[in-house]
């Protein structure tokens, strides 16, 4: 496969969970914040995350040393030169990923394959901004990317067979389990997922139920690990807002419309767990 040394673009939640896994896996990882408190925030939590996993009897005090011998952090883009494989993990917005892969390929080898763990954004166009777009493609990862088992792997257009390839195997190198997904809005997961988690939105903001009793709902009617306020306070209700802006307008179906009061709460600043306050208090 070839893949020795991994980059990552991004620290916050899912880049930080990617990076542990990368490193855990054995592969030299270097992770790019823009500065050096966010850069020194994301690690903490991965050094937390590891720590968690000692003290639960799941990871040997060794592994966790080597998998943070693994890791380096940098604010540059030159330090992520020795790369063979680099995965975005940034903020949800195709002019903002366009620009970091830019920067990126003035410091990579011509070799690195360009990797977005967007969850709704277009891997074409992403990849028609670079002079590589036969070496680019998606990795969509799902939070808490250590505990979580599945990764979308998405052939876009020009995605070649041989990096679609080496992609796949380099995610059953992380011990998950990949499914191809095509580069259409929301891949697989999202395109069911998301307009479920906006709809429960719609029935909150309608007064038709308490958020409590939402949750109860589809934890103990469908089994579901978390109700969808839970969850949408989890994943970001910003990133969420992004993500369907992203996939109403590429569809123009009211299903992935975002309801009013999701935009007013990222407004609000009440982006759910990250900020302390989404539908619950934290
Ligand atoms: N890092 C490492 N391990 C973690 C973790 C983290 N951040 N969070 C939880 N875990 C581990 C715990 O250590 C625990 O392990 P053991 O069972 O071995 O002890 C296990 O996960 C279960 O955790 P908890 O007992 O603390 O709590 P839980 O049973 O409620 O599970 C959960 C937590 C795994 C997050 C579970 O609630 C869940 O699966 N929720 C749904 C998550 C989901 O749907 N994710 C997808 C979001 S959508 C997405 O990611 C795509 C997108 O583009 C937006
Ligand atoms: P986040 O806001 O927690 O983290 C993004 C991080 O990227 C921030 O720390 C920010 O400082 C950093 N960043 C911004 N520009 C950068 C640049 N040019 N170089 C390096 N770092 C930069 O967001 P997140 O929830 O981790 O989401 C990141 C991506 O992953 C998004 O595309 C999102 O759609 C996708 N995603 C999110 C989830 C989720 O549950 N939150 C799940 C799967 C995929």
């Amino acid at each position: 496969m070839g893949i020795q040394t991994v980059g990552v673009l991004g620290c916050g939640l899912m880049g930080a969970g990617i990076a542990q896994v990368c490193a855990q896996a054995g592969y030299r990882t270097v992770i790019r914040e823009v500065d050096e408190g966010l850069l020194t925030k994301g690690l903490g939590r991965i050094d937390k995350s590891l720590a968690a996993g000692v003290e639960k009897g799941k990871l040997t005090r060794k592994a966790r040393d080597e998998a943070r011998g693994n890791l380096t952090g940098t604010t540059s883009f030159e330090e992520l030169g020795p790369c063979d494989l680099v995965i975005e993990a940034i903020v949800e917005n195709l002019h903002a990923k366009r620009e970091a892969f830019t920067a990126l390929e003035a410091a990579v080898g011509e070799h690195t394959i360009f990797l977005s763990n967007t969850s709704s954004l277009c891997i074409t166009e992403i990849a028609a901004a670079t002079k590589r777009p036969d070496r680019c493609g998606g990795l969509h990862f799902f939070n808490p990317v250590p505990v979580m088992k599945l990764v979308e792997v998405v052939r876009a257009l020009p995605t070649s067979d041989k990096t679609f390839g080496t992609v796949f195997s380099f995610a059953q190198s992380l011990g998950k389990e990949p499914i191809t997904a095509p580069d259409r809005p929301g891949f697989i997961v999202n395109r069911l997922l998301v307009p479920y988690l906006l709809e429960a939105i719609r029935v909150y903001e309608r007064g038709l139920a308490t958020a409590e009793d939402i949750d109860k709902g589809m934890t103990l009617g469908c089994g579901h690990p978390m109700g969808p306020l839970t969850l949408l306070d989890f994943v970001g209700l910003d990133t969420t807002y992004y993500i369907a802006e992203i996939m109403f307008q590429e569809f123009k179906e009211p299903a992935y419309a975002p309801p009013p009061l999701l935009k007013r709460m990222v407004l609000a600043g009440r982006l759910g767990r990250k900020s302390g306050r989404g539908f619950y208090e934290y």
